[in-house]
């Protein structure tokens, strides 16, 4: 294919040029129905882009195939047989892929370690997740991705299973060794998903980690908005192979998805993509060489310590993406989360992730020497605020054992089970109702269906406590939580013991 063709984006063009005119949505009628102040903020352009895909872009039988001759180049592109793009997210992908893999019933094999897009998953399709247990670093207090032997393992416990899923890249930009785990699977005939949300870029730049697709993964979801650059919430589902059905994974996607997908999502992933594959490894080799530049100028400042080569070896992950500069500040004597906050306060910078000990910049190619300075100043000057900024409130950490326990019921049961809201120390030997997920990065400490025990909530209400957010709980400062009613296991008046 000619990879410098960018239908969709060709056909929003000549659409702006060609002065059709719609008696049908969008009811803004490219802006025409918009108040002044709006256009001016959000910008009368996004309102002239903001047109219908079918119906619109193409005609009612879509017989030009704009939308399936993109989604071919970026296939292409990327190495995958297929591509479906998607304007909810890879929350959206995650699902679908789940869906049609493990087909509304069933067990799949899942990396504890993931997005709860994940467990959203797990309650849609009504699926009982065994956990493949990551590799935890108990110092650091992160999870790298599981490796092929774990997977191995899971399948021998749970033969059943439709599959398995991991996350690789991580939040933290930790990778998996997919080739490997890719390998397990298929000698027990099984596919594998891999959410790659943080992994557009990866199949662009051999200097990167290999992408999922490249390692013979079968389904891989990615996020364009995050390590690609297009608008929030476009997605790309990849895959390859003959163990999950393409009618079937487009059919789940199309369950889930809208019926009004957005052009200025869509258009952008198509620009993208041409924008890779045409000159994708001058445009990601530049962001390399200055993730290297930014990762040794921090390192050179008091206080701030680059993790990179701690990351890297046998007892934790297999690859690791430059982009991400994972930075422990613990020598400053400040909580990452207070340290975010005056950032955000003083600087004006957000970072991509913040925890107990830890900042993350996530760079892109868009970042120049002159947005790297900025962040480096606004480090130095954090530094020189730090032993005015409170004290770290300390954390107690769980074990990883407690921090995994089997679950009780499948999560589908649980989050559609009555369920009472009760204070947290009598959620301990109650079966979560709700998913609690500190973000970032988003991964759920306690999924529905699961026995709480006692250190997982201590971690959480001292996590809050020090500054941990924990969106979407029944009850945010954690106080109560929202277990199953009715029920109380035998241990419940004990420390939890290891399930
Ligand atoms: C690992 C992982 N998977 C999936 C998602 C969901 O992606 P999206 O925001 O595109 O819905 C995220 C979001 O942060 C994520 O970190």
């Amino acid at each position: 294919m000619d990879q410098r063709e960018a239908p969709l984006l060709s056909a929003l063009d000549e659409d702006k040029a060609g002065g059709r005119y719609g008696f049908t949505q969008p009811g803004h009628r490219s802006g025409r129905g918009i108040d002044a102040e709006t256009l001016r903020i959000v910008g009368a352009e996004a309102f002239r882009s903001d047109v219908l895909v079918t119906g619109g872009l193409d005609d009612r039988k879509s017989s030009r195939g704009l939308l399936s001759r993109a989604e071919a180049l970026m296939a292409e592109a990327v190495g995958a047989e297929q591509a479906f793009f998607s304007t909810g997210g890879s929350s959206l992908s995650v699902k679908a892929a789940m869906l049609a893999v493990a087909g509304g019933k069933g067990q799949l094999l899942v990396s504890r370690d993931v997005h709860k897009s994940v467990v959203a998953g797990l309650v849609f399709a009504g699926l009982m997740p065994r956990w493949v247990t990551p590799i935890w670093d108990p110092k650091r207090h992160l999870a790298h991705p599981p490796s092929s032997d774990a997977v191995d393992e899971a399948f021998a416990h749970y033969p059943r299973a439709a599959g398995c899923l991991i996350t690789s890249p991580t939040p933290y930009g930790t990778c998996a060794d997919v080739a490997a785990i890719a390998e397990v699977c298929h000698r027990h005939g099984k596919p594998l998903i891999v959410d790659e949300a943080w992994g557009a870029h990866l199949p662009f730049h051999d200097a990167l980690p290999g992408s999922a697709m490249q390692a013979g993964a079968d389904v891989a979801v990615v996020s364009i908005h995050k390590m690609g650059a297009g608008f929030e919430q476009g997605s790309v589902l990849h895959l390859q192979g003959q163990l999950v059905d393409r009618h079937r994974l487009a059919a789940c996607a199309g369950l889930l998805g809208t019926t009004s997908v957005n052009a200025l999502i869509l258009t952008a992933i198509d620009g993208w993509r041409r924008t890779m594959a045409l000159e994708g490894r001058r445009i990601l080799g530049g962001a390399i060489d200055l993730a290297r530049r930014v990762r040794e100028s921090i390192d050179a400042l008091d206080g701030f310590d680059v993790v990179e080569d701690e990351l890297l070896t046998v007892e934790s992950s297999s690859g690791l993406d430059p982009l991400q500069v994972l930075v422990d500040i613990s020598e400053l004597g400040v909580s990452g989360y207070d340290a975010g906050a005056w950032l955000r306060a003083h600087e004006g910078v957000d970072l991509n992730l913040y925890d107990h000990r830890h900042l993350q910049a996530s760079l892109s190619p868009a970042d120049d020497d002159s947005t790297t300075e900025r962040l480096i100043r606004s480090l130095e000057r954090l530094r020189a605020a730090a032993p005015q900024l409170p004290r770290p409130t300390p954390i107690l950490f769980p074990t990883p054992e407690e921090l995994e326990p089997e679950p009780a019921m499948p999560p589908r049961e649980a989050f559609f089970s009555e369920a009472e809201v009760v204070e947290a120390k009598n959620a301990v030997g109650r079966i979560a109702a709700e998913p609690l997920t500190p973000w970032p990065p988003g991964m759920p400490i306690v999924v529905p269906g699961e026995n709480i025990n006692e250190a997982v909530v201590d971690y959480l209400r001292s996590g809050v406590a020090a500054g941990m957010v924990v969106p979407g709980a029944a009850d945010h400062t954690l106080e109560h939580i929202r277990v199953v009613a009715h029920t109380r296991l035998p241990w419940a008046d004990q420390r939890a013991p290891r399930i």
